[in-house]
């Protein structure tokens, strides 16, 4: 039965600018306004590490309320007023606020990498299954901050490489996007992306790193859309290592190292592409779990299965299809759907994951689709707004005023700066 005292109480949460006497001050603010409090306590702040915030139950019909609310307001770096109906505090799930808290949900894989299901081309070959438990082990103990450890190949994985390095090779100068033939070369380049040769993951990552900060982490088998997801927010990709089996070259129930370095690395390497990716993570921060599933299928269109118009053409954008001969071939005919990228209604769409998609999306550039993204994000239901700070590789959350003033003042010297360089080029 609901509390009949339920409206005569409210919860506000907030965190003091000083924290010597702090409570006591807030106290006085409600004594002062004869507001009667019904209960206190103290946490250690999740927003900001080593500060605390203040829990305070108050009885809404003693006292001026709203004076109480406004002083305590003035006083507070965080201010917050929980309704006892929505207790958005505890309904929020957890997300990761550091770049080294990606190691927390890391180990919570669906499935561990050696584990294969019935119909998997390498099910019943025990070498095959023994090679996978390597590669989920190197996975499995990864930290953040650590090199990722160089696999040797066998010449058997190698070989299984070059045969789908050699039919992709072939397809991508008329049927890859623009940005993804731009970054190719500077992968054969710089990270050893040959026929012979299956490039080390950590080459990689300080490539991309370079390029738009993202970098690679290992993971051991497949993880949730919610975790994998807020990777994406910190501009880290988590990427299998492990290689297809060998007896069914061009086809695999599953990512592995060709999905991954064939088909997602050279976007990642595009700034624009970087961001757009960034965005749908940095949406899925504390998204309700209906939210989660739309972002999750916005990737899939995007990021998997996505393709672009460039000079009035369609081309491949998505990893799913640069890293499948067949689908890629398919993706540029008249058989599949096309229809224009448009998150709120892409994110419904159904689709399957065996076969090749009956429908594509289309974005006009990353630019523009980034843009859809960051407008539709604004509909996820949250109750805050979040950024990625790139000094300190943290995710703010943007909720006080000191906060917002201070991003504010951070702008005003950028564009001081970019003005002055204006005034010395001419
Ligand atoms: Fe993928």
């Amino acid at each position: 039965m609901d509390d009949p005292t339920a409206s005569n109480r409210e919860i506000l949460l907030f965190s003091m600018q000083e924290e010597v006497g702090a409570l006591a001050r807030a106290l006085k603010i409600f004594e002062d306004n004869k507001v009667n409090l019904l209960h206190i306590e103290s946490r250690s702040s999740k927003r900001s590490i080593g500060d605390y915030e203040f829990i305070v139950e108050i009885d809404t019909v003693s006292g001026d309320v709203a004076a109480a609310i406004e002083g305590l307001k003035k006083q507070s770096s965080y201010f917050q007023i929980i309704s006892r109906d929505h207790k958005d505090e505890e309904t929020i799930p957890w997300f990761p606020g550091r770049i080294q808290d990606l190691d927390r949900f890391a180990n919570q894989i669906l499935s561990y990498g050696s584990e294969l299901d019935s119909d998997h081309p390498g099910f019943t070959d025990s070498v095959y299954r023994a090679r996978r438990k390597e590669f989920a082990d190197i996975a499995f103990h990864y930290k953040y901050g650590q090199p990722i450890p160089r696999v040797e190949y066998t010449p058997e994985e190698v070989a299984t490489w070059g045969t789908i390095y050699r039919q992709l090779t072939q397809l991508y100068p008329t049927h890859a996007c623009r940005e993804f033939n731009h970054n190719f070369p500077l992968l054969i380049e710089n990270c050893g992306y040959k026929e012979d040769n299956i490039p080390q993951l950590q080459d990689i990552s300080d490539f991309l790193h370079d390029s738009t900060g993202f970098t690679l982490r290992p993971v051991a088998g497949l993880l949730s859309s919610r975790d994998f997801l807020a990777g994406l927010a910190f501009r880290v990709f988590h990427s299998t290592q492990y290689i297809r089996h060998g007896s069914c070259p061009l086809y695999t129930p599953e990512p592995d190292v060709c999905h991954e370095l064939l088909g997602h690395v050279p976007l990642f390497a595009d700034p624009e592409f970087a961001q757009f990716s960034q965005e749908i993570g940095l949406a899925s921060l504390g998204a309700p779990d209906d939210y989660i599933e739309r972002l999750a299928t916005c990737y899939w269109f995007t990021v998997e299965y996505g393709m672009c118009r460039q000079g009035g053409e369609l081309k491949a954008y998505g990893a799913g299809l640069l890293s499948s001969f067949g689908e890629l071939e398919y993706c540029l005919t008249d058989k599949p759907e096309i229809r224009s990228f448009e998150p709120s209604k892409t994110a419904l769409q159904k689709y399957p994951i065996t076969q090749y998609q009956p429908v594509y999306y289309v974005a006009e550039s990353f630019e523009d689709a980034k843009d859809k993204m960051i407008a539709y994000a604004k509909t996820i239901p949250r109750p805050f707004s979040v950024r990625y700070n790139p000094y300190t590789l943290n995710v703010e959350i943007l909720n006080s005023k000191p906060q917002l003033e201070n991003l504010l003042k951070n702008i005003n010297w950028e564009i001081t700066r970019i003005t002055d360089a204006l005034c010395k080029m001419r």
